[in-house]
Parts: structure tokens; sequence; C-alpha cells
């Protein structure tokens, strides 16, 4: 029988502290009703100074080998943006401070798709038989580099971490993840920055303006092309592997804005009911956001054993990637912090 990679464990965590719509709508000049009215967003966690995103991955990481019976892994995985910093990369750390001996750890870079990108080298280096096990981790800490002066950017990110481990299994069994779909498009690179840590911004004797610190993003045409990959991506993959929209259960989509979840779901004519929505809570987690929306509806209770889940993501870069699982039956414990 084929091989295939299976979902045997989720963890997620967010930063205790509760940032409102009016705190940061008193810092950036907006409002709640505008925040709720064009995003979906309640509220966000940031993490506090001294708190680096090495820290979430690992509380994450620590619920979803509790979530998964615990032992070793052979592969590690974290995906993000902010990790602490350019070299070397955070992911040995976290498989060090775990306890996870000596597996193969890397960094993975694909900003809000970056899930997605990690489950498929995952996914590929159980089914292909290089690997037995493997945790996944997306996180990030965006809070850092929000620029107060963007309004639309600065109300949008929140932090957070969100780990799945995968194990080799069989196609046919609840958690076998069944197919992706991945893509790219540098022609739109520009549509976010971060300017420092990388050889474009040399810092040598000539530190970075304070705006090089920040994020700059064109939140606007962002939101079209995000709309417009998920959904293509997602369409695509159902047609790979042979699943109609009827079968999907549950849409579990990148939480960037409630408004792109909705115009994705209209456009594959997907219920408004079957939209897993956690941006309320959260705001947008980049890496995190759809392990902490899964996490969040698995500890509710939302899925059934056998349940149908349809997951995609978008990112700057641009990137995006689709991918689809049945619901396994495991015991994943609800979001810490949140
Ligand atoms: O995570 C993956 C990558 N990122 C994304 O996918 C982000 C996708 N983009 C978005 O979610 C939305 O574009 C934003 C939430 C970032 C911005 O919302 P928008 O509805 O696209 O706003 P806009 O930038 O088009 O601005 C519309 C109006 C402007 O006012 P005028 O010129 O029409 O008078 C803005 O100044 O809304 C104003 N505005 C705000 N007003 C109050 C923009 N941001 C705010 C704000 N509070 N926070």
């Amino acid at each position: 029988m084929t091989r295939a990679a299976v979902l045997e464990g989720l963890g997620a965590m967010v930063p205790p502290r509760i940032v409102s719509n009016d705190e940061i709508g008193e810092l950036v000049g907006s409002d709640d009703t505008w925040i709720r009215t064009r995003t979906g967003i309640h509220q966000r966690h940031w993490a506090e100074p001294g708190t680096v995103t090495g820290d979430l991955a690992i509380a994450a990481g620590e619920r979803a080998m509790r979530s998964a019976g615990g032992g070793k892994v052979d592969l590690v995985i974290l995906a993000t943006s902010t990790p602490n910093q350019p070299m070397p990369a955070t992911a040995p750390e976290i498989a060090h401070r775990l306890g996870l001996g000596t597996p193969w750890a890397y960094d993975l870079s694909a900003a809000c798709t970056g899930w997605v990108y990690a489950m498929a080298n995952a996914v590929g280096a159980i089914s292909s038989g290089l690997i037995d096990r493997a945790l996944v981790i997306g996180a990030d800490i965006w809070s850092t580099r929000l620029n107060h002066d963007d309004r639309a950017s600065a109300i949008i990110f929140g932090d957070g971490a969100g780990a799945a481990v995968l194990r080799a299994g069989d196609p046919d069994e609840p958690g076998a993840f069944q197919g992706f779909d991945l893509g790219s498009d540098g022609g739109h690179h520009d549509l976010a920055l971060l300017a420092v840590g990388g050889s474009r911004q040399r810092s040598y004797r000539q530190p970075p303006s304070e705006q090089d610190n920040l994020l700059a993003m064109r939140g606007k045409e962002l939101f079209s092309h995000a709309v417009e990959r998920m959904s293509s991506s997602s369409a695509k993959l159902l047609d790979r592997i042979g699943w109609t929209v009827d079968d999907v259960d549950w849409f579990a989509g990148h939480q960037a804005n409630s408004r792109i979840l909705y115009a994705i779901s209209d456009l594959l004519k997907v219920e408004r009911e079957r939209v897993l929505l956690h941006i309320d809570r959260v705001g947008n987690t980049s890496a995190a956001s759809i392990p902490l929306a899964l996490t969040h509806a698995a500890a509710a209770g939302t899925f059934g054993v056998g349940d149908r889940i349809l997951s995609t993501a978008f990112g700057v870069g641009l990137n995006w990637g689709s991918t689809a699982l049945t619901w396994p039956d495991i015991k994943v414990d609800g979001v810490l912090g949140d």
C-alpha cells in the first residue's frame, strides 16, 4: 500500500497580552467599528518584550507533541518570517529545547503560506520514506515590526504559534493528507517588504532607517491577489484529489481578513457555516494562523473523525498553497492563552 502522512497531534498558543481594537485604534488612529467591519478582527495578542518567536514555537510544539503522545521526531520545520535572528535558523534550537535530540531541523520562509509549504515538505519527506515522523510549527511575532503610521497594516497583525505532528500511515486512515497545490508569483514581490536583516539592506556601518525596520504592505492590492490565488488554488486541489465542494466539511483558510475568507467561500460555493473563523480572537498571525484556527476548532469539538478539511493560504512573495486532509481521532487541548 502507498505510504501517506497522517496528522497525529496539534497544539497552539498565543501570548497572554490582549490588545483590543480600542487600544490599537488609539495608537494608529483607527477605531473598533472600522476594524471589526473591514477585517473581522475584535482583538489580537502581542508578545511582551523579551519573548521571541522561538518561545512561542516551543510552547505550541510542546502541546502538539503531548497531543501526539510524546516521543521523538526525525524532522522539525519552523515556518516563520520573524525568526529569533536571521542566522542561525531557529528550528534546531527549538528541537534542542524541546528535548527532541538531534533531528533534521530548518526554518522555512514563506510568510503567511509558510504553514502549508512546511506541511508539504514534511508530508513529502514522510511519503517518500525519507523520515517517519515530523514536527511542523508555524510561528510569528509581527507586533514589533508594525508601522503605526500605516493604520491599514498595523491593525491586522497578532502574534502566535501553532504546531502539528505528522507520522507515516495509510492513505485511507483518518488524518491522512490527500494532496497539495502550491505556487508563487515573484512578479509582485514588492507588495510587502521588511527591509532589514538581508543583503539588500546592508547594515554594516550604515544603520537601517526606522522605516526599514518596519513592515511596509500594500493591503488593498494584496486583498485581490489573496482572493484570486486562494480560490483558484483550492479549486485546483479539489480537482486533483477528486473531491467536490460538497465533499468539504470545513474550509480552513488563512485568517488574513474575514472579508477575504467569505469572498473565497462565495467563489467556491462553500456555505459560510463551514468556514472556520478565528481571526476575531487573534488577528492575522501569519504562519501560525491555520494551525491556530484548526486547534481552536478541534478543541471546541467542531470536527468529527473522518471530516474532510480543505485548507488554503496566501502570503507575500507572492506565494500560495492548499492542502486537504481527513480529520483524525486525536485529543487536542485549547489554544494556550486564548
Ligand atoms: O496575510 C497575507 C497578506 N496580507 C493580506 O492579505 C492583507 C489583505 N488586505 C486587507 O486585509 C485590507 O486591505 C486592509 C485591512 C489591510 C485594509 O482594508 P481596506 O478596506 O483595503 O482599506 P484601504 O487601504 O483600501 O483604505 C480604505 C479607506 C481609506 O480611506 P479613504 O481614502 O477612502 O478616505 C483609508 O484611509 O479606509 C481608510 N483606512 C482606515 N480607516 C480607519 C484604512 N485603514 C484604516 C483603519 N482605520 N485601520
